[in-house]
């Protein structure tokens, strides 16, 4: 059940429709959208307005993921804008269990994103609540960075963690995605990627997402 979530940071704005139609159809089944405020990461992207013209056109799993400093003050937002999966950062949140019951009242899958420099242990509280782990492979902030390769040891750990709890939540990795790591990563327990630049900045995004999915099932 592997999925991947082509992420629209990287997608040409001058078409949306044209960008994301042939990615579902080649097999992307979630599009991740980037939510920035300038504040919680130096760069702004876009309000529930994109994820408005997008809910109910397309088949694809809406991933709205907050790197905003008061998650709490978005999430009713971006549920009512017809996100299906909302997630938001531990770093930012002072009452992260309040955000995660938030997010699920409004009906949609709860997830956790921590950043690389972030103790995985800091997820210790929050492992038995949520439906997700988003787990940073760069610093977020910008598509196209380089993947940092302790990914591989935070997944590790993040995997202890589950393993240990009663609640099962599935990890998410998002920054760097691209050939030269997917296989590796769906393998070190990933079940959904995120991949911005190694799909929108191909010449030919929907045979990027036919050739990751490839790579993950050979
Ligand atoms: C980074 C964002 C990522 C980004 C990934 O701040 O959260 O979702 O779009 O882009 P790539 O795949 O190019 O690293
Ligand atoms: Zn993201």
């Amino acid at each position: 059940m592997f999925k991947l979530a082509p992420s629209l940071l990287s997608a040409d704005y001058w078409n949306l429709e044209r960008a994301v139609t042939p990615v579902v159809e080649a097999g992307a089944e979630v599009l991740h959208i980037d939510i920035m405020d300038g504040h919680f990461v130096p760069n702004l992207t876009m309000g529930p307005g994109i994820t408005k013209a997008l809910s109910g056109k397309t088949n694809a799993i809406l991933d709205v993921h907050l790197m905003v400093t008061n998650p709490e003050n978005f999430v009713a937002p971006f549920a009512a804008a017809g996100a299906h999966w909302i997630s938001y950062h531990i770093e930012a949140a002072i009452h992260a269990h309040r955000v995660c019951q938030q997010i699920k009242d409004a009906g949609c899958k709860a997830g956790i994103a921590i950043n690389p420099g972030t103790p995985i242990a800091a997820l210790e509280a929050m492992i038995e609540h949520v439906d997700f782990v988003l787990l940073m492979s760069v610093n977020p902030g910008f598509g196209g960075q380089s993947f940092i390769p302790s990914t591989f040891d935070r997944l590790a750990q993040l995997g202890d963690l589950i393993e240990r709890s009663k609640n099962k939540p599935f990890i998410e990795v998002d920054g760097g995605v691209g050939p030269a790591n997917i296989a590796e990563l769906y393998r070190a327990g990933v079940s959904v990627a995120v991949a911005g630049s190694a799909v929108f900045s191909r010449p030919d995004p929907a045979a990027a997402v036919a050739q990751l999915l490839n790579l993950v099932e050979a």
